[in-house]
């Protein structure tokens, strides 16, 4: 069973998804067993991108009954002379158009979910598709955003992330406060159900400005009902919401900051919540000839000597790899700082889109100043080894990622659990 699942999502297409995700699934390869599954099934790159023309791929899942684990394919030597990505594996989306994997019902996803979650690896990456439906939503954690990739380029592809945050939190709030949900069994919450369901239809509705955000919905929420627990619930649950994403094509500190950070800062603040917590875990600088592995279907991070060299130079340095691996997790000063308390009052000060900004710029002009002299696979590097730090014992599971893809039904348990363990 994997130690963890994390989806690559943007919202929006041509951004980067499966550039970032073939490459962050090789790179983090070097480390423990990965596999990356194209769930792009619609219009499937990753095959694409990679030098291996599958044996198996989701049409033998879906159609031949075949194990997912079987539609596994393997680099081997001859694209893998030195071994050092033995540990890599990928599924591939059919290649060519099959309705009912383009489209795949409910059913379809719950199984190919259930088998996602059983998958023999340590990591399992997602490489999602563009928009923002049930076939996206699906995979992606309750409790953070996953990996989200966006680009200076593309400033409307930033409020697509922000949207896909506001979704993963909806779709938990709708859960929580929906038919049959156990909270409206508790005493005196039942006359309250179309009251909350209304004001989340309020908050939801980009259109309707009365209620502009969740943290407005708290506080009508606190009006209603005094002090009460679910406040602190809901409260927490945006608190200890986790949200990582990675710039593509990075073209310099103004411009990323400009055209990406703040227009995605400012949404999810305007729209979804100043409360939630942003990492930011690196960039990928734009180079021609990331574009160019894509297309001659040889990624970046791979190393192109051919195996019949006699004396194999080691693999190209890679001063991030070198540094880092001298380094504990520990000494990086990733760790995040001590967690807010959750009692504090929920209506929302103006400086805190501010602060979030604020936060954002110094990390970014942080990373810059330490790391600009890298290339490409370093910055690979850089964001593998942000993200093992993230999914390593100090954090817990819900930092990044998931352990498991929970099906809808499940996610109420997951979730007032949650709540009681806290
Ligand atoms: N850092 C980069 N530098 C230069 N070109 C890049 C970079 N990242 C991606 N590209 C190019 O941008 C295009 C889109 O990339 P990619 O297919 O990875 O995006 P995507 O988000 O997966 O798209 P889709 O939504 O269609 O699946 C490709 O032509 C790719 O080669
Ligand atoms: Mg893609």
């Amino acid at each position: 069973m994997p130690r963890r699942i994390i989806p690559i999502s943007s919202g929006k297409g041509g951004v980067g998804k499966t550039t970032f995700a073939v490459n962050f699934a090789l790179v983090l390869s070097r480390h423990a067993k990965t596999i990356l599954v194209d769930l792009d099934t619609g219009t499937s790159s990753v095959r694409g991108c990679l030098p291996v023309e599958p044996l198996k791929d989701l049409y033998h899942f879906k159609r031949k009954s075949a194990r997912l684990e079987d539609c596994i394919t393997t680099l081997g030597p001859e694209f893998d002379p030195d071994g050092l990505h033995s540990k890599f594996g990928f599924i591939a989306s059919p290649k060519n158009f099959i309705n009912e994997l383009a489209n795949p019902d409910a059913k379809f996803r719950r199984e190919l979910a259930y088998e996602i979650n059983r998958l023999p690896a340590d990591y399992v990456v997602l490489d999602l598709r563009a928009g923002l439906d049930a076939n996206v939503l699906d995979f992606l954690p309750y409790s953070n955003s996953g990996i989200l990739v966006f680009t200076p380029h593309h400033p409307a592809a930033t409020i697509a992330a922000s949207e896909i945050v506001k979704a993963i939190l909806f779709r938990s709030l709708r859960i929580l406060f929906g038919k049959g949900s156990t909270f409206f069994s508790l005493p005196r919450m039942e006359r309250y159900y179309t009251f909350i369901n209304e004001l989340l239809d309020q908050v939801e509705d980009v259109y309707d400005e009365s209620i502009p955000n969740l943290d407005t919905f708290l506080s009508q929420l606190r009006e209603a009902l005094g002090e009460h627990p679910i406040l602190h619930a809901i409260s927490d649950t945006l608190e200890s919401f986790r949200v990582h994403y990675v710039l593509n094509m990075f073209n310099g500190i103004d411009q990323g900051y400009e055209q990406a950070v703040i227009p995605f800062v400012k949404n999810l603040t305007d729209n979804v919540s100043s409360r939630l917590h942003l990492t930011q875990l690196g960039w990928v600088v734009e180079d021609p000839r990331i574009h160019e592995s894509n297309r001659s279907g040889f990624p970046m991070v791979l190393d192109r000597r051919t195996p019949t060299t006699k004396v194999r130079p080691s693999q190209p340095f890679d001063p991030v790899m070198d540094e880092l691996e001298k380094l504990e997790s520990s000494v990086l000063g990733l760790r995040r700082p001590e967690r807010r308390r959750t009692d504090r009052p929920v209506a929302v000060k103006k400086t805190e889109t501010m602060d979030l900004l604020e936060g954002q710029l110094q990390t970014l002009k942080a990373m810059y100043s330490d790391r600009k002299q890298d290339a490409v696979r370093e910055n690979f590097s850089y964001i593998v080894y942000r993200a093992l730090n993230l999914m390593s014992s100090s954090y817990g599971p819900n930092e990044l990622g998931t352990t498991q893809l929970a099906s809808p039904e499940r996610l109420l348990d997951w979730y007032l659990s949650r709540q009681t363990q806290r």
